[in-house]
Formats: C-alpha cells, structure tokens, sequence
C-alpha cells in the first residue's frame, strides 16, 4: 500500500534510463521453466509483478539468483506444483505458467485469473488454443486443470491476436516435437522477444507477419538472455513531457518499437528524434494538438499508453476522441481526471476529452497500473501538490517510477502508508 506525492507545475529537465520490458520479462521467466537449465536474463526491471513471477518460479523448485538487472533462474530441478490464487495474487498474467507448466511437466492447474478493473479478460481464446494442441482441460470453480500426455504439432488461427494466448500457445509449443504454426497472432514486441529466447533455449520460433512457427525440441540448452527496453515506460515519460514541458532524454528507449506512440505525441506538438542511445524529447507543454486515436493491437496505438495520452489531451486546444478497442471496461481514470478540472465524457468506448486550460492539484486514487502512471502525468502539470493513492498498482509495472521522474528534475515521493 501508498501512494505517490507529486510537486507540480515543474517541466521535465534530464536524462533517465529505461528500464527492461515488464511485458517482455514476464512470459521469458515463465519459460525459464522449460529448459531444465540456467537461464541467465538480463535487464530484468525490479517491478511486483517480476518478483511474484520469480516467487512462483522457486515454489516450484527454480533457484533464483539476483545481482543488478540480471536475474538467474536454475530451473534443473524445477518440479510440478498447483498455482493456486494465494501464488497468482493480483497478477493476471501468470495465466501463462499454464502454457510453460504444460510443455515442461505435461500437465497444470492454475487457478483462474480473477476479475480485472479494465476489462473482464476472459481466457477462453488460450484454452480453445491448448485444446487444440491436444491439452485435455477441465475447468473447475476456481482453476483450470490440464492434462497434457498426449500433445501435436498443430496449426491454430486464433480468432484475435491475444497477446497472453500467443505467449501460451509459443510456451507449449516450444517442448512438443514438430512445427506448430500460429495464425493471426499477435506479434507486439514483447511477443518477438519471447521467440527470440525459445531460439535460445533451442527451440527456433520465428515471427513473421501475424504468423509464428514454432519448431518445439526435447533437447534444450542453457541460455544468456537480454530483456527488450519497456516501450510503455519510454511512453509513460514522453507523456510526461509532452503535458508538463520540458526536454528529457530516454536513455535505451527502442524506437522502433514505438512508431505509433511517436508518431501521435509528435502530432500534439512534441519534438521527437532518436539516435542509437535513445530518444530525446522536447515540449513547451503548451498549444497541445487535439488527437483522435483508437487503441489496437500492435503496430496501432497500444492501449497500455491510452490512459497516459488521456491526461496529455485534457490541457489540448480543443476536443479529442480516444476509442478504445481492446479492453472494454478502461476509462476509470477519467473520473479521476475530472475531479481536476479535466472535461471527459465517456459513451461506451469512446472518451470525448474537451480540453482545458489546467488542471487542479487534488487527491486521486489509481485503480489499475497505467491509469495510476496517466494521474501522475496529470498532476505534474498542476501548481502545487497531487496525492495518487494505490502505488502498489504502479509498482506492478514500474522500477523506482521515483527515481526516474527526480533524473528528470521532477519530485515525486512513495508514501508508505
Ligand atoms: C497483454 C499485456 C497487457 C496489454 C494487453 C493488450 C502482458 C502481461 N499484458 O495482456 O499489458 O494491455 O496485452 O496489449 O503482456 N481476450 C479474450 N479472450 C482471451 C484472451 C483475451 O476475449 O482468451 C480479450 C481480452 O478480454 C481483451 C483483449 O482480448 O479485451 C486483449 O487481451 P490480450 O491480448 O490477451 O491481453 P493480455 O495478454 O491479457
């Protein structure tokens, strides 16, 4: 529990590096599991979410081994457990233990991801997915039991590109022999990451068009892994200065991966350019563009960076329309925005953002990790002091958010409360 004090009415002055990919190192600790060996992963970024992964990784009998950025997983001895709702807490994602658990152990019971603020995120697109693959699942009040003895190589054309579901799919495939091949998969960064460190541990996937091939083995081998720069982290400070002013550069940051998001702050007025180290930003925080954007899956507007977009457009000279195409339930944060001044209107899943010329400092309370990263943004453009209650969202997804806001010369304390 916590929460973020933020010292508005600051521009943004520095330079900060980005941190690993939280969506990128969760699904590679996952695999960890699968080679019965030593995977050493690099630039692993220090969030809950990672360290919840690594706990459940060592029920299971992994050792685990941090020094810096670099975590060591020893998975040699790795065996079955029931991940239960007390190991899986709040963290959705490790759904995805059921993909690896079934490749290594061929079998898993992973107790059911709860309900989620910004969506209902059914799993039913994973499970039609393993089933395919020849899992036999059963579903019981509270998990999923799966029985995989008799798995195949297969082809699957998932419905909609589910991010989770690929990653499961890439984690069973890997340790059946033959090629499987996924059709209109998703194919985010976090997604090509994940392929890269199966080809490490021997099984090659390669991504190509919306479509992977997996080539699973039983032969692994002991891997060195480096974890991809977090795009929505680099997004989350580009947000930041685009609202509040400044000129930062985001050190590590990955273009390439986020040509969408810098195409869009560009257009409210940013000025983006990049050199191999990273990305430099400038902004007046003022006369910002009015956008229309619709969240969607990769290479469109993601909608991790939806809500941080929605705080820079509430001060924009005019109105802006987001839809939000991916989750159906993810405008919380605009409640919040309004109790500083802000104008949105929401209709399903379109916001309507009139913008206005400031916001006002208050107390504000996150109910999901982006939307506690767009209500800071919001608040360092207010003079005087913000309260954003529910860090422990924030820290899911962000290292040392802190640190990396006081390298850019802005104040922004944790409160233990
Ligand atoms: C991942 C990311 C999350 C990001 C999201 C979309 C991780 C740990 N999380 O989440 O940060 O916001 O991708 O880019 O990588 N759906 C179904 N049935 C399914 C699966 C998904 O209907 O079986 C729906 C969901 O309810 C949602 C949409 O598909 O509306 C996208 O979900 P998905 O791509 O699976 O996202 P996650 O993997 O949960």
């Amino acid at each position: 529990m916590g929460r973020y004090i933020v010292y508005g009415g600051k521009k943004l002055f520095g330079i900060t590096d980005i941190h690993g990919s939280k969506n990128a190192a969760l699904p590679v600790l996952c695999g960890c599991i699968i080679n019965s060996g030593i995977n050493v992963i690099r630039n692993c970024p220090k969030i809950t979410d990672v360290f919840n992964t690594c706990h459940i990784l060592e029920k299971a009998g992994c050792k685990i081994k941090w020094d810096g950025s670099t975590v060591i997983v020893d998975s040699s001895k790795a065996r079955f457990i029931v991940i239960d709702d007390e190991l899986t807490g709040r963290m959705r994602s490790s759904i995805i233990f059921m993909g690896a658990f079934c490749g290594r152990f061929k079998k898993a019971v992973v107790s059911k991801p709860g309900g989620c603020r910004i969506g209902k995120r059914p799993v039913d697109i994973h499970i039609e997915a393993l089933e395919q693959m020849g899992v036999v699942i059963t579903e019981g009040l509270n998990c999923f039991s799966c029985s995989a003895g008799k798995m195949k190589p297969c082809e699957i054309n998932l419905r909609f590109p589910s991010v989770g579901a690929t990653e499961n799919i890439m984690l069973t495939a890997s340790c059946i022999n033959g090629v499987t091949v996924i059709k209109n998969a998703a194919c985010e960064p976090e997604i090509e990451c994940l392929a890269e460190f199966l080809t490490s541990i021997g099984a090659e996937t390669v991504c190509e068009n919306g479509k992977i091939t997996v080539c699973g083995t039983d032969k692994f081998n002991n891997t060195e892994f480096s974890i991809i720069p977090d795009r929505i982290e680099a997004g989350t400070y580009i947000a930041a200065c685009a609202c509040a002013g400044g000129e930062i550069f985001l050190k590590n940051a990955n273009v390439s991966h986020m040509k969408k998001v810098i195409e869009v702050f560009e257009k409210t007025g940013c000025k983006i350019s990049f050199c191999d180290g990273g990305i430099y930003v400038k902004s007046s925080g003022k006369d910002i563009t009015p956008q229309n954007v619709k969240t969607g899956v990769y290479p469109y507007f993601p909608t991790d960076m939806q809500p941080q977009l929605m705080s820079v457009l509430t001060l924009a000279k005019g109105t802006s329309i987001i839809n939000e195409s991916v989750f159906e339930n993810r405008f919380n944060h605009a409640l919040e925005l309004n109790k500083m001044g802000a104008n949105i209107e929401i209709d399903g899943c379109v916001a309507a953002i009139k913008g206005v010329t400031k916001l006002e400092a208050c107390e504000l309370t996150a109910f999901d990790l982006r939307a506690g990263a767009g209500l800071i943004i919001a608040a360092l453009t207010c003079d005087g002091i913000s309260y954003v209650n529910g860090a422990e969202y924030i820290k899911r997804g962000y290292e040392a958010i802190d640190k990396s806001f006081a390298d850019l010369g802005v104040s922004v304390r944790f409160e233990n409360r």
